[in-house]
């Protein structure tokens, strides 16, 4: 299950029902799909071959299918990192930067855990989501965000897009920003 940490006075919110009206409240888009579903050999598996990230997107076609239908998203892929992937450091450097894109950014955790630093309406001002497996997040177009991995850095996750060129990450300069 998501939870959220509220940056500007560290209030934790945790019960499932309060997340999920948080989230609505942001307009960010939180489901959550069931992780048992993997087959065992991939549940906690963050070196994959084509074949295993294929795996994983069959095992959840329906969701995945299901939740592109309803919001426009027409392709999808499956993204793994762990300290195995070549310039993690520098890819985490590159992702920690407050920015924005043209189409929602939607990720389907479905094993690790991750982070996202989402800007809410000023009355809440930043705010984290920590996600694990099962949980789905779409943050809006236009809304400012990066996102991070845990501290045992691993994570997989499937990526819907509604054109992958729309996935740029435009820098979002704000002062107002301190990293916490
Ligand atoms: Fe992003």
């Amino acid at each position: 299950m998501a939870e959220i940490r509220i940056r500007n006075t560290n209030e934790r919110i945790q019960n499932e029902q309060q997340v999920r009206e948080f989230l609505e409240n942001q307009e960010v888009l939180y489901e959550h799909w069931d992780p048992s579903k993997l087959p065992a050999h991939l549940q906690e598996q963050f070196i994959l071959s084509d074949e295993d990230k294929a795996e994983i997107l069959k095992t959840f076609d329906t969701e995945i299918r299901d939740l592109a239908g309803r919001r426009g998203y027409l392709t999808w892929d499956i993204i793994a990192l762990s300290e195995a992937t070549p310039n993690l450091p520098e890819l985490l450097k590159k992702f920690e930067q407050v920015h924005t894109h043209t189409e929602d950014e939607v990720r389907a955790i479905t094993a690790g855990r991750g982070i996202f630093i989402i800007k809410g309406t000023d009355d809440v001002g930043y705010f984290d989501v920590e996600l694990g497996a099962g949980d789905v997040i779409s943050v809006p177009e236009h809304k400012p965000h990066f996102f991070t991995l845990m501290d045992n850095k691993q994570i997989v996750a499937v990526r819907l897009f509604i054109e992958t060129e729309g996935w740029i990450a435009h820098p979002f300069a704000d002062p107002s920003f301190q990293k916490a």
